[in-house]
């Protein structure tokens, strides 16, 4: 998983990619590279580590005037982060930038191997490059990069640089994003996403699986099975958000707070005073519904645990939950009927978007709850619900969590009333608790200082434990999940009435217990579960509304009458809680180690 930017025309070619590469960074940072065609010569830089190293080392380098250039951050999956293995890759006269997986590399590479051609990475990617170089001998550039593109198995976005065709960039595309882009100005840019063209491009084409083609400065031809295609552009119209980080430590300090603002874009023209409404989304839609099957990742999958309460309890619907990378393999027994709903914050996780296109394939109705609008996995859905939470850019999902629960709990709503389960009263209720989200979200500046003060507590110790029942066992998970993230300590998720049937073995003192403690459900179910591991010497941060004496720590929250306020406002009491001890452990919270924001791999 990683991201890749191109660009042809006269503007100094180095600060474009690097800009691009910026914008990708949170798709893999463990290494960078870039390649520059220009006067027939090709320039290229690779670096390990993040992308300023990448900057560092090409201070001196200047590239105005026409040219070409590609560019790659990585995440390792073939190969440790080292500088061979960065891209771009090159053969005697020619570069590639990969994203993606070759699957068929072994083969390839043997076969290139017994031809003498010499490898210098542990990549799949390299033999791009060779494999395209071979196929030149015999064959024009664009023919010899067909040939290369259709002797690959596998994922790929790539883009391809020769001497042998110097002001030409070729592209393929296969189960992972590439977008094309122009301006008036002749100039054309490529990218991972359309992030990094905003600001540059006026129009944009997002490739579909199997494109491949080239791109020069006056002229975009796109292949698919042999044939070019018509061109489809698309205004590229969303303005460039604002990167900096507005005096926050950290871009997920600055998303947890934006949360409260943002929810109002969440719930905008969607709650009417009577009435769930969703753009795009007939009224007939759940028709032939009769069961719901969601399917998705990380804290994506905690969203959708937490809907499967909303939508049995309210929405009176089978639901099942599915973690996206088991239910692909699994060949489970899907019927029509089933509304299958894919839940991404990025649109591009590989194996969400795998069941989808598994789902598809079965013929069922699909929904897609997204971030990002033109992702693979809008595009396929049959529906997307967006959640509207603007660009997040740490790695540990915040404001896409707490956006992608309110849709869904708009959802069941919406479904309750389609289906006749809910009485107007009832409805009327849940909009007026919808409406005070906005205020709910507020980061309240005294609960962050005293968590600020007691994270010093909980630096060490052996691991923690999150506990919850009901809805909040979902955000137990999703509370562990985080803090494991950005803190690597090891955390757990437990539903609290489960910890006596094994987990509570480990209870001591040095055994962190993060209690969610709501008063609107089973609270005094939870009470006892956290006595037990009190009396058995465990550390209790206990979370709640109602004064609770024998916890070691105490935070008390608002006092609302509805669960999913108290659930929110819980919410956001954990991601400061993860923040403020990565923060106290000194690492990097927007991109901790070995993650990326963007999982398009396997
Ligand atoms: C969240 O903090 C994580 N970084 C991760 O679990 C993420 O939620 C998961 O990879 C799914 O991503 P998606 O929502 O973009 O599909």
């Amino acid at each position: 998983m990683c991201g890749i930017v191109g660009y042809i025309g006269e503007q100094e070619k180095k600060k474009i990619i690097l800009d691009g590469l910026k914008e990708l960074e949170y798709r893999g940072y463990d290494s960078a590279g870039m390649a520059v065609l220009k006067d027939d010569e090709i320039t290229h830089f690779k670096s390990v580590g993040k992308l300023e190293n990448l900057a560092k080392k090409t201070k001196d380098f200047e590239s105005i005037g026409f040219g070409l250039a590609i560019g790659h951050t990585r995440w390792a999956t073939h190969g440790k982060p080292t500088e061979l293995n960065a891209h771009p890759h090159f053969g005697k006269f020619s570069y590639i930038v990969h994203n993606g997986i070759i699957e068929n590399y072994q083969e390839i590479k043997k076969e290139l191997i017994s031809k003498k051609y010499n490898f210098l990475s542990q990549t799949d990617s390299e033999v791009i490059v060779h494999l395209f170089e071979e196929n030149l001998k015999e064959n024009e550039p664009f023919i010899a990069f067909e040939k290369t593109i259709n002797t690959l198995q596998g994922t790929y976005a790539i883009l391809l640089m020769t001497k042998a065709e110097p002001n030409k960039i070729f592209f393929a595309k296969n189960l992972v994003p590439l977008i094309i882009g122009k301006n008036d100005k002749k100039e054309v840019f490529f990218g991972s996403s359309d992030t990094p063209l905003i600001g540059l491009a006026k129009d944009v084409i997002y490739l579909n699986d199997k494109d491949y083609g080239y791109a020069q400065k006056d002229n975009i031809v796109i292949y698919n099975g042999k044939k070019p295609k018509s061109l489809e552009w698309n205004k590229l119209s969303i303005s460039k958000l604002s990167a900096q980080k507005d005096g926050y430590r950290f871009f997920m300090e600055k998303e947890i707070y934006e949360q409260s603002s943002i929810s109002n874009e969440t719930l905008m023209g969607r709650v009417l005073k009577d009435d769930i409404k969703f753009e795009n989304l007939e009224e007939s839609f759940f028709d032939d519904i009769n069961e719901i099957k969601i399917c998705a990742c990380g804290t994506s999958f905690h969203a959708a645990l937490t809907s499967s309460y909303l939508f049995e309890r309210i929405s009176k619907i089978r639901v099942s939950v599915e973690i996206a990378s088991e239910f692909r393999y699994k060949e489970s027994l899907l019927q029509k009927g089933t509304l299958f709903i894919v839940i991404s914050q990025s649109g591009e996780t590989a194996d969400t978007l795998q069941a989808l296109k598994i789902a598809k394939k079965a013929g069922l109705k699909t929904l897609a709850i997204c971030n990002v609008d033109n992702s693979s996995i809008v595009r396929i859905s049959d529906k997307t619900l967006l959640t509207r939470a603007g660009i997040e850019k740490g790695v540990a999902s915040t404001k896409a969590f707490t956006t992608q629960i309110l849709v869904l709990w708009m959802l069941s709503l919406k479904l309750a009333k389609n289906k006749g389960k809910i009485s107007k009263a009832f409805l009327e209720n849940e909009i007026k608790n919808l409406l005070k989200v906005p205020t709910v979200l507020k980061v309240d500046e005294k609960i962050h200082e005293k968590i600020r003060r007691l994270s010093k507590r909980y630096l060490h110790g052996h691991g923690f434990f999150f506990i919850g029942r009901d809805i909040f066992y979902p955000l137990a998970l999703e509370g562990a999940l985080k803090l494991k993230e950005i803190s690597y300590l090891h955390a757990e998720g437990y539903p609290s009435g489960e910890m006596k049937h094994g987990p509570i073995a480990l209870a001591d003192s040095e055994l962190f217990t993060v209690a969610l403690m709501p008063k609107n459900t089973l609270y005094e179910k939870t009470k006892s579960n956290v006595e037990e591991l009190s009396a058995r010497d465990a550390t209790i941060l206990a979370i709640s509304p109602k004064t609770f004496d024998i916890a070691d720590d105490f935070i008390k929250t608002k006092d609302h009458d509805h669960p999913m306020l108290e659930f929110l406002e819980m919410g956001v009491i954990l991601q400061l809680l993860s923040l403020e001890i990565s923060i106290r452990l000194g690492n990097d919270v927007d991109m901790p180690r070995n993650l990326a924001k963007s999982v398009t791999v396997e």
